[in-house]
């Protein structure tokens, strides 16, 4: 369904991805993994339309979408939930929810939000709370179902578990799978190898923004250079 060939991204000078090619296909998690710098969040940016790409083609669902604006990414179906949680601090809960349905006008907009305040019970607890006084945990539950208020089939996750408490990391890996079973497609960049291999149907490694590596999570699961590198095993 995405389809990625041969991706450049510039930062100025800096060539911060250098020649892309990477698949989603329907029904897919797919993992994209990679140290500090790599390119990941810049990756993610691109396909949003957030950052300009320079050259090479995204298609989503068979259109191109490399130079579409952001909001026309959203309401083709790709809907991204930001690194650091950049949700809008100063909104209620409820509002920031809202805001996640902005490129929408039908009319189950109200019906889903209250559906999310369901799935996610903390958020429904605090509709009426400034989502910058979350804890670190609420506000990534928070962009998660913001992001799903867009209704996307194409969900990009950078690095949801960031900063989590064990067990709140267990929560969100299994949202991840449940929202895939949903029919939801998935796109995660993660630190944490380990579980997003676990997860994933798919990877890819990233290295200074060139994909190194790429298989069935089986398959670098068990690489020894994911092993030494990303897992930390000998
Ligand atoms: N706005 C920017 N201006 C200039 N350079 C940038 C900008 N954003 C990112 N970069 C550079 O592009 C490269 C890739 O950054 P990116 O944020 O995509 O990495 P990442 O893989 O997401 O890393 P992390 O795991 O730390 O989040 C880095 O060298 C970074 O310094
Ligand atoms: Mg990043």
């Amino acid at each position: 369904m995405l389809h990625i060939e041969g991706l450049h991204t510039f930062y100025g000078h800096v060539h911060a991805l250098r020649g892309i090619s990477l698949n989603v296909e329907e029904g897919e998690i797919v993992t994209l993994i990679g140290s500090n710098g790599a390119g990941k969040t810049t990756l993610l940016n691109t396909i949003s339309g957030i950052v300009p790409a320079a050259s090479g083609t995204i298609e989503f669902l068979g259109k191109n979408i490399t130079t579409l604006p952001s909001d026309q990414i959203v309401k083709s179906g790709i809907s991204q939930a930001p690194e650091g949680r950049r949700i809008f601090p100063r909104s209620s809960v409820q509002d920031n929810l809202e805001m996640g349905a902005y490129t929408r006008n039908d009319k189950n907009i109200k019906a889903d939000i209250e559906a999310m305040m369901e799935r996610f019970p903390i958020l429904k607890e605090r509709r009426n709370q400034m989502a910058g006084t979350l804890s670190g945990g609420e506000q990534q539950m928070l962009a998660i179902a913001r992001a799903l208020l867009s209704r996307p089939k194409l969900l990009l996750l950078d690095e949801p578990s960031l900063g989590l408490m064990p067990t709140l990391v267990q929560s969100i890996f299994k949202l991840i799978q449940e929202i895939r079973n949903d029919g939801v497609s998935i796109l995660l960049v993660e630190q944490n190898a380990r579980k997003a291999l676990a997860i994933a149907d798919r990877a890819y490694v990233l290295e200074t923004g060139v994909i190194v590596l790429e298989g069935s999570a089986k398959e670098l699961r068990e690489s020894d250079q994911v092993r030494k590198v990303y897992l930390g095993e000998k």
